[in-house]
């Protein structure tokens, strides 16, 4: 059996709407509707007039609120082996759950996401340029610093199935964040993630309820999330010392040129490559140190220095290859080419510093086993 969450604040004119082609699209299915109300106008009266009618449809009424605590409630009173999650607005086109199920039955999935943003789909009811792209920067985000985020297109999606089991691990938490998917693909039992596309559509009534605090709130989310597998705790550390050696770059340059090479000809050729192998240097402490310290051995220090600088080069030589590549592409744009090229750069240095700088002699790395079995 299917159990359909609907978070609900306040959407009055939604719910007949909404259950007549709810109904309509699961009519083939064995399901029940399970809205959880935090409203404070007639919304429940008329789930409630609903409910009353037709035995599928539960009201779990709440005197508080928070969106993402009333789906983890839902996910606690459904009944069904499948649960799937559904804004109120109509925005989420319940025509496509029979898809939806189908491609969890036949690829055994643990997660369907319906994607905006595969070919078939189409972003179409987010208005305006900057919740677009707010959207987009956030998917870059979430893909860059949580690994498991990368299963799908969209992450950020309201709109999903999952098997009970796979959220079973949520229950009971009180998630930062309002991006539930987010939470489910990072703490819940998930293996296979499918996706479907749809398009979202506009807003059909009554107001969106997500504002400006709900951008920080996401922050603290993806923060919270990073934490909890070591791999993606261990990219941001990465990222972060990353951040504090450009710093240090910089400030170490404008230093030498601005005082202490001062009267010296051609100063910044001189700063720049002390600038950067003290950058080096200073990354080398804080990621060993910190970043992979449960890797570091004593015995291995110069072994790890070594390939720490000859990887740091490697890094060098990528960005720009990158930039050059980027310029015969008839793309000149000199700062941006340059911040291509380092962000190439950071995801390999990573890399080759995981599987390389760091690795103990004589030891294996094991694959942590939720990534190895991951799609
Ligand atoms: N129970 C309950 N309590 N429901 C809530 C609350 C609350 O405090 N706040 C919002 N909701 C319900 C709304 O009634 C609606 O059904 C759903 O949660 C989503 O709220 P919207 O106000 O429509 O959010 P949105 O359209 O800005 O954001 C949606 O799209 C995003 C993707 O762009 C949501 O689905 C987000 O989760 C999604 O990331
Ligand atoms: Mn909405």
């Amino acid at each position: 059996m299917l159990s359909l969450i609907i978070p609900t604040f306040n959407e009055r004119d939604n719910i007949h709407p909404l259950y007549e082609r709810v109904s309509r699209a699961l009519s083939a299915e064995e399901y029940e509707i399970i809205f959880v109300d935090d409203s404070v106008d007639e919304t429940t009266r008329e789930i409630a007039r609903i409910a009353a009618e037709d035995p599928r449809v539960r009201l779990l009424h709440r005197r508080e609120r928070g969106l993402s605590t009333a789906v983890i409630a839902g996910f606690g009173a459904a009944q069904g082996d499948l649960v799937a999650v559904m804004d109120a607005d109509l925005q989420h086109p319940p025509e496509i759950l029979p898809q939806m199920l189908q491609a969890q039955r036949q690829r055994r999935a643990d997660v369907v996401v319906p994607s905006r943003y595969i070919a078939g789909g189409s972003p179409g009811g987010l208005d305006g340029p900057i919740r677009r792209s707010l959207s987009l920067g956030g998917r870059a985000l979430a893909h860059l610093m949580l690994r498991e985020s990368r299963a799908t297109s969209d992450p950020m999606s309201g709109y999903f199935l999952a098997t009970r089991e796979a959220v079973l691990p949520l229950l009971g938490s009180k998630p930062k964040g309002f991006k539930i998917l987010l939470e489910l693909l990072v703490r819940g039992r998930v293996q296979r993630t499918v996706e479907v596309p749809y398009s979202f559509a506009e807003r059909s009534a009554n107001q969106s309820k997500l504002g400006w605090k709900t951008q920080v709130d996401y922050l603290r989310q993806l923060l919270d999330l990073i934490t909890v597998h070591p791999e993606n705790t261990r990219f941001f550390l990465f990222a972060l010392v990353g951040g504090t050696g450009v710093a240090v770059n910089a400030a170490l340059f404008a230093l030498l040129t601005s005082d202490l090479l001062q009267g010296v000809q051609h100063a910044a050729l001189l700063a720049s490559p002390i600038a950067s192998n003290a950058a080096i240097a200073w990354n080398f402490l804080w990621n060993t140190t910190i970043t992979w310290r449960d890797r570091y051995r004593s015995a291995n220090l110069w072994r790890h220095a070594l390939r720490y600088l000859l990887v740091s080069e490697t890094g060098t030589l990528i960005t720009w290859l990158v930039l050059l590549v980027l310029r015969a592409m008839g793309l000149q744009f000199d700062l941006l080419d340059q911040l291509v090229g380092i962000a190439v750069a950071v995801l390999a240095t990573y890399r080759l510093n995981d599987r390389w700088t760091y690795l103990p002699v004589g030891e294996t790395v094991l694959e942590p086993e939720r990534s190895a079995s991951r799609r």
